[in-house]
């Protein structure tokens, strides 16, 4: 018997905030299943989930506009503990009897919230302390509804948190959700744990327990071919696809010749020797090299890598007989952002889609990882043993070294870069850096300079060194790697890689400049 991994779940409704995703991400940590829906969930919908506690996202419309988004009144029908965050407080407030006014000061940034109240939400903090905070908005409640009490207060905000105890309604104007909200997850945790008594199975032992049996049940002895990149989700899939049905799974794997230096051996040595899996190695270099001969625009490079994938991938899945499914690496964020409040913000990103693949070899999708966050596809690698050097990869772009070499993409341009990338990656692991910083990659400028290398002159390329710290790749904040670590990479890039003369240090931020460079 297997733990039910989804009986205790939360739903999470959206109402448009930028950061509705980290409540997920929050809840998901105290080890309890959640999804993130439209504010527009459909009552039906909403009863058919069956949640142990609702929780309202904030959002940047006024409850007053004239088309403020609600939720079902179903939500507040069903007898489960709800809480409401930011908007969602205010939400609470407008429906049931209190006032939402426009505050006189916006309250935005880091505050000193006092805690009024050591229960409920705030169950393990001291009565009367102060504990900093996120706020971020513009309208506030300013009348309670009947019923509610505050729980804590901020300079800007009488009612920072407020509480209904005979419903287990909850709201706070703050956002528990960020790491600039130290304490968040404890106040999370007690409405949880305590407010919606959702017990925690959701540990990613238990669902490779699950999506194993799952699995099994599905593919029922079919075969099923994995596109394999080398990165960590696909390299996920697989080791679950093959603890799973094992032999049914095919791995391709297409050298395509902008990999990292190493990539292609390491792939084989540890799918093909170490798992035992069938992994079938395209060599596609030359034909790759072929087609961005003299090409510079990164758009146009970025097209020619995704077709020629799609096809030596067709060509090889075509030679293996009587295939019924097709795995691929799709995360919840890539779920959640297809059907986002706002409206589907991004459609699903195109190279997790093998280019309509599945309708014309008539494949089935199979998609284990869909309700996962980044770091849970790590710890479910980790409990399938994958290698800490796979699992903790930072991520790397579908179209590779390409759109990280400005200009024209050649085998000896490609080499350079795979040099002076290994060195910087390689030092960044040595000081133990690497598993603190979200992306580190070296760029190959087309720009020449002059230097002196003994009694030589040389004029040679310039390397960009680019490391950042983010969360999700949408913004991003450039890395202070200490100087004798800079230094130590660019002594090192300068003497050992022929070709590169110069070493520069990108020191831009997103946005609004983009983590790669094309
Ligand atoms: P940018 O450069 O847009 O990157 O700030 C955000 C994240 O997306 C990755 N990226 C790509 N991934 N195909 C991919 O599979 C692409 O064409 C592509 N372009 C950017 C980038 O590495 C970063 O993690």
């Amino acid at each position: 018997m297997t733990t039910d991994l989804y009986s205790e779940k939360i739903l999470i409704l959206d109402f448009g905030s930028q950061v509705t995703m980290l409540i997920a991400r929050r809840v998901r940590e105290l080890n309890v299943y959640c999804e993130i829906h439209p504010c527009t969930m459909t009552a039906d919908a909403i009863r058919k989930f069956a949640p142990k506690g609702v929780i309202l996202s904030g959002g940047p419309a006024s409850v007053y506009a004239a088309d403020a988004p609600r939720c079902d009144p179903l939500v507040f029908e069903l007898g489960v503990p709800v809480l409401g965050i930011c908007y969602g407080v205010q939400l609470m407030a407008h429906l049931f009897g209190g006032k939402v006014a426009h505050a006189a000061e916006r309250e935005y940034g880091r505050t000193k919230l006092i805690v009024d109240d050591d229960g409920d939400l705030f169950a393990g903090f001291d009565a009367g302390g102060a504990v900093d905070v996120w706020m971020s908005h513009g309208d506030r409640v300013d009348e309670l509804p009947p019923g509610f009490v505050a729980i804590a207060s901020s300079d800007n905000s009488p009612f920072a948190a407020i509480a209904d105890r005979r419903r287990r309604w909850f709201g706070v104007q703050f956002h528990p959700e960020v790491h600039h909200t130290p304490r968040g997850k404890e106040i999370l945790a007690n409405f949880v744990y305590d407010a919606c008594d959702a017990k925690p199975p959701w540990t990613m032992a238990n669902f490779v327990q699950t999506s194993v049996e799952q699995l099994r049940a599905r593919l029922h002895g079919e075969r099923v071919i994995l596109g394999l990149s080398g990165g960590v989700d696909s390299a996920v899939v697989a080791a679950l696809l093959h603890r799973a049905v094992g032999e049914q799974l095919t791995c391709i794997f297409v050298n395509n010749g902008v990999l990292r230096k190493g990539e292609a051996q390491q792939v084989q040595h540890v799918f093909a020797r170490h798992f035992g899996m069938n992994l079938v190695y395209v060599d596609a270099e030359k034909r790759f090299f072929d087609k961005l001969a003299g090409v510079t625009d990164p758009e146009r490079k970025r097209k020619i890598i995704g077709a020629e994938f799609i096809y030596v991938f067709e060509e090889e899945a075509r030679k293996i007989q009587g295939v019924k499914f097709l795995a691929q690496g799709t995360l919840y964020p890539d779920v959640i952002e297809s059907v986002s409040y706002r409206g589907p913000s991004a459609t699903i990103k195109s190279h997790h889609n093998v280019g309509g693949l599945p309708e014309k070899m008539h494949l089935e999708l199979v998609e284990p990882l869909r309700e996962l966050f980044k770091d849970e596809v790590r710890q479910v690698g980790r409990e399938l043993g994958l290698p800490a050097d796979i699992v903790g990869r930072h991520p790397f772009p579908g179209p590779g070294l390409a759109v990280r070499i400005i200009g024209e993409v050649t085998p000896a341009r490609v080499r350079i870069l795979q040099d002076a990338d290994a060195i910087f990656i390689h030092e960044l692991k040595e000081t133990n850096q690497y598993d603190q910083i979200w992306q580190a990659l070296a760029v190959l400028l087309p720009v020449k300079s002059v230097g002196v290398m003994g009694d030589e002159r040389t004029y040679e390329n310039t390397c960009a060194l680019r490391a950042v710290h983010s969360v999700d790749g949408m913004t991003a904040d450039w890395v202070h790697i200490p100087y004798d670590t800079l230094g130590r990479i660019s002594n090192r890039i300068i003497n050992e890689v022929k070709g590169i003369n110069r070493v520069v240090y990108d020191i831009s931020s997103k946005p609004p400049s983009t983590i790669e460079w094309e």
